[in-house]
């Protein structure tokens, strides 16, 4: 990012930019995590080995003291500006694993924004301090902005993207993935499976991110239930067209249940609404899984959802085999351990350990 001002820098199609946001010693890690293009097949795969990796190092007392070692000498920033509970603990849990010590600003007016400070002012005074900042925006693109100030400064860190605006939210999708990886790991892998998203797909910025990581897989069909006025966006339809993606755009949830081998639910972001109440006036009945839902899905099929939840999964749902959820967020803190490991260039080191 040092060698291409920032308008030709943000003219760039997602792909292009990737070169730019790669670990500099070739190791094709991440060095700036900022959106779900970054990551091809073979860089899910390592990184969801390095999470199982983490994982059952964990498992014992000596391994857990071990990896709280390996990264005690580094220092990261959790900077949401934006609410959040998952994604902020289990990346402070990724943190307190590896052993790094954290700072964190959860609310702007807590900080010297609140007295005008810039962003980037902001960013610079947080990379003073210490050597990664996750952070999470309402502004769309602002983390990638930041990222390119950072390794144009003095003190280049890493950022990782814990999701900005209703643009993306690539963390998530790394969970998303190791989550599918999992649960379909004796049953075939994530090839060939069918994923339907349901709920709010035009301001759900998980849904993206995670849509453009399947198409790494192979014939994966990608269905999409919504209400006419939450349909998913045309940007995303034209990537899926353009990789050749088979895809169906719905309002049928039942239909699409019976066919799926995961079901992906997303609640209503009203927060997003341009006049207040919108979203209540939509119809969203049909939109919702419940015990009916759940009888027509296959017994080796998942339910699945980022969380936070309002209504759109009912809770006789939560102890059904099939319900993901849960497992799903604490899936959360091992990737994204192993992607500020992997972040870190401590790949290989944790691979090959004697734990
Ligand atoms: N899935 C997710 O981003 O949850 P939080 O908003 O609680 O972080």
């Amino acid at each position: 990012m040092t060698d291409i001002t920032w308008n030709d820098y943000a003219a760039l199609p997602l792909e292009a930019k990737c070169q730019y946001l790669a670990r500099p010693e070739g190791d094709g890690m991440p060095y700036h995590t900022l959106f779900a293009q970054q990551f091809d097949r073979e860089i899910l795969e390592r990184l969801c080995a390095l999470a199982n990796r983490i994982r059952f190092i964990n498992k014992s007392k000596e391994g857990a003291l071990y990896l709280k070692s390996v990264l005690a000498h580094k220092r990261a920033m959790l900077y949401f500006s934006q609410p959040s509970s998952r994604t902020f603990l289990s990346h402070l849990a990724a943190c307190q694993i590896l052993g790094i010590t954290t700072g964190s600003v959860r609310d702007a007016a807590t900080s010297s924004e609140f007295k005008g400070e810039s962003h980037e002012d902001s960013i610079r005074t947080f990379s003073s301090y210490f050597d990664m900042i996750i952070m999470r925006s309402p502004e769309k693109g602002l983390a990638e902005k930041m990222a390119w100030e950072l390794s144009n400064s003095d003190r280049p860190i890493p950022i990782l993207n814990a999701g900005s605006g209703k643009d993306q939210h690539p963390t998530q999708a790394l969970l998303d993935i190791y989550t599918l990886m999992r649960s379909f790991e004796k049953n075939g892998g994530i090839d060939g499976k069918t994923v339907t998203f349901c709920g709010d797909l035009m301001r759900g910025r998980t849904v993206r991110s995670l849509s453009y990581l399947l198409t790494n897989f192979r014939n994966v069909r990608q269905v999409f239930v919504a209400p006419q006025e939450l349909q998913v966006p045309a940007d995303v339809v034209m990537v899926l067209a353009k990789k050749g993606v088979d895809f169906e755009v719905t309002d049928d949830l039942k239909a699409a249940v019976k066919t799926s081998d995961a079901v992906y639910m997303t609640r209503i972001q009203d927060e997003w609404d341009s006049a207040k109440g919108a979203s209540a006036k939509i119809d969203n009945g049909r939109f919702k899984f419940g015990a009916e839902e759940l009888a027509l899905l296959k017994s080796d099929a998942i339910i699945m959802h980022p969380l936070p939840r309002r209504d759109e999964i009912a809770t006789c749902c939560d102890n059904d085999p099939r319900a993901m959820y849960w497992r799903q967020m604490r899936n959360g803190m091992w990737i994204r351990a192993a992607l500020i490991a992997a972040t870190f260039g401590f790949e290989k080191t944790l691979m090959n350990c004697g734990y």
